[in-house]
């Protein structure tokens, strides 16, 4: 059995830690996504932006001030600038941290005793141009990872809410597994996934509570569904029950935990 295969053998979703083990550490650091791998997640998800001397960072707002101690657009900063400010101690648990690239995150997933799956997810490709896509693909290709054999066989996945942005990765890459992002069924339901060429949809778990024929109809389609963000034991067993393949969470050990009984 390959690596990428007993990622997926169980019939049950498997779990991908939400920004790390984030509901106990503060997201997108090195501490919360090893947190989560030692917790047993079967794949990690993160948020990318490109700093001003474009290096892929993993950081999910605009700006960093939410999460760091800093001000300011990361899309005005520069990486050295970034790794001046401290990305831990604004979470109430937390150690000071620095800014984990994208090229850090790979590495460590890579090298994880297990086979791990990377969701990396482009926030706003559009606003850049076709930049963020290059550099991320530029990445993958660096670290052998941007031509699976097949989507099921591969150790990264992209994931966006810009339909653009999909698009433009499978017309460059189209071995790379990729999932449209929605918190509608409207953007999920239709032609969107098709169009675009998505292997996946991935809508919110409040989406999916409403709309739970999305599965059905994205596997008719040749489609898997990656759910987030399910922190709730119910919810978790709706995906169960429905067939939903990943569930995106900020409590990885809980829903590991929580799947062992559905
Ligand atoms: O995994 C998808 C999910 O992360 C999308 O929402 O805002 O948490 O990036 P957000
Ligand atoms: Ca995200």
């Amino acid at each position: 059995m390959t690596g990428a295969e007993q990622v997926s053998r169980s019939g049950k979703p498997a779990v991908v830690a939400h920004r790390g083990a984030s509901a106990d550490l503060p997201e997108h650091t090195l501490a919360a996504y090893e947190r989560a791998l030692a917790e047993g997640a079967d794949g990690l998800e993160c948020d990318v932006r490109l700093t001003s001397d474009h290096e892929l960072v993993c950081v999910h707002d605009r700006t960093v001030d939410r999460t760091s101690d800093g001000v300011g657009a990361v899309s005005e900063m520069s990486l050295a600038q970034l790794r001046e400010l401290d990305f831990g101690s604004w979470h109430p648990a937390a150690e000071p941290a620095s800014v984990l690239t994208l090229r850090e995150l790979i590495t460590l997933t890579l090298d994880w005793r297990r086979p791990v799956r990377l969701f990396i997810e482009t926030k706003h490709p559009v606003r850049y141009g076709s930049l963020v896509e290059q550099k991320l693909l530029a990445m993958l290709h660096e670290f052998g990872v941007a031509t699976p054999p097949s989507a099921d066989h591969s150790r990264a996945v992209v994931i966006s809410f810009s339909s653009a942005g999909v698009w433009r990765i499978r017309r460059h890459a189209p071995m790379l597994p990729t999932i449209l992002l929605g918190d509608t069924a409207r953007m999920l339901g239709g032609s969107a996934a098709t169009a675009v060429g998505a292997t996946g949809i991935g809508p919110s778990v409040e989406t999916l509570r409403m709309n739970p024929d999305l599965v059905d109809r994205a596997a008719a389609a040749g489609r898997v569904t990656y759910c987030w963000t399910v922190d709730e034991q119910p919810d978790v067993q709706m995906c169960a029950d429905l067939g939903v393949r990943w569930v995106a969470t900020n409590k990885p050990a809980k829903v590991r935990d929580w799947l062992v009984t559905v």
